[in-house]
């Protein structure tokens, strides 16, 4: 039994044959750029996601900068995000000539809070990255109360949560990526909406924005050579948009399937003392890109060892703080450090997830890692 972190080649070939005529569709048409197939998903997002608008674009990095391109910030501004995330979200803002401010996390939810942004406002803070950290989403309402309170804006880092919907106080529901002033968003291929190379998209519900961020991403241009402002070139390739209008069928069914493996594990694991499984929140689903462990008693990487050697891959998301990276120590004084991004850094473990996994993996996994800490 071969058992895969991600097995894209089991789900690829369970859909193959609405993907191969797809595909070939686009051959033929040879429309390669902003093929009809784009708009077509662009408008199947924006229904699934219940936004006014979602804009295409090359992959998730991308989004985030077109994103922090669109709200006019100057250099030096202060960007809010979370010190425990993909390099992506910390590396655009300092790219862009921003400030990255990084925040601990919550050691339960892995994810921002509102509390702990408050503590790090400053008068030259602009924006909150908030980051739906393994497919959770962050606590959003207070989030946007403060963004009003201190007039900033947010842009809701979704790379990991497409899906996951958020309760509001009132029952309102929103799902990520909607609820800020815009969400940005990954196809990358792992992902639990992904395709099959690079993509990415932006989404909002505000006009002016949505018209920006569109400009921005093709050169700056409203018209064809008419430029009104510095862009870059970030389009969604026609053959991955229609893979994903494809893939979008299948997502909440994708999603359903993770959230049953993550039950599962999370019964498996109920006994063993040493393994705090991913908290729910009562306010959001989870889309669980990843299921995430902490493994107490400093075991974490003895663990690892042992899955390996039993042919049980697993991942660390994220082994490093951001801040303490080469690329960002530029942002932070030498003795900087946040406890709870130190601890998961030493503590989590990911256990695959995937949407072809079936229970004779999962009995193999759950029982070696039963059987490691006996
Ligand atoms: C939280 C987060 N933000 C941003 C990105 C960047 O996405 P991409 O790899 O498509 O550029 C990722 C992708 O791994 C991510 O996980």
């Amino acid at each position: 039994m071969k058992i895969e972190m991600v097995d894209l080649k089991s789900q690829y070939n369970n859909i193959k044959s609405e993907i191969d005529s797809a595909v070939v569709s686009c051959l033929e048409s040879s429309s390669f750029i902003n093929g009809p197939e784009v708009k077509e998903f662009q408008s199947n997002l924006q229904q699934y996601l219940n936004v006014k608008h979602v804009i295409p674009c090359a992959n998730g990095t991308d989004s985030l900068q077109i994103a922090m391109m669109a709200l006019d910030l100057k250099k030096g501004d202060e960007v809010i995000c979370p010190s425990f995330t993909y390099v992506a979200t910390a590396e655009v803002i300092g790219l862009m000539g921003l400030t990255p401010v990084m925040v601990d996390v919550d050691p339960s939810t892995f994810n921002l809070t509102a509390s702990d942004i408050e503590r790090a406002i400053t008068s030259k803070t602009k924006a909150i990255v908030p980051v739906h950290l393994y497919g959770q989403s962050c606590d959003m309402e207070p989030i946007m109360k403060l963004a009003e309170k201190y007039d900033l804006f947010v842009i809701e880092d979704n790379a990991q949560a497409i899906g996951a919907v958020y309760t509001f106080s009132d029952g309102r529901l929103a799902k990520t990526g909607t609820i800020g002033h815009i969400g940005s968003t990954s196809f990358f291929p792992s992902k639990n909406l992904g395709c099959y190379g690079d993509g990415g998209a932006l989404m909002t519900n505000d006009d002016e924005l949505a018209d920006k961020m569109r400009m921005i991403g093709n050169h700056g241009q409203e018209k064809k050579y008419y430029h009104k402002v510095l862009g870059c070139n970030s389009r969604l390739d026609t053959i991955q948009a229609a893979i994903l209008n494809i893939k979008l069928r299948y997502l909440d069914e994708y999603n359903i399937s993770r959230n049953l493996m993550a039950n599962y594990y999370d019964e498996a694991f109920s006994t063993i003392n040493e393994i705090e499984v991913p908290k729910r929140q009562y306010n959001s689903t989870h889309v669980f890109h990843q299921y995430t462990v902490k493994v107490k008693n400093g075991r974490r990487n003895e663990l690892q060892q042992y899955l390996s050697e039993k042919k049980i891959p697993s991942m660390i998301y994220y082994p490093l703080p951001l801040y303490k990276q080469e690329a960002f120590k530029q942002f932070v004084s030498t003795d900087f450090k946040l406890d709870t991004t130190e601890k998961l850094c030493d503590e989590v473990i990911s256990l695959p997830i995937h949407t072809e996994m079936n229970i004779d993996h999962l009995e193999f996994i759950c029982n070696s890692i039963k059987s490691f800490f006996i």
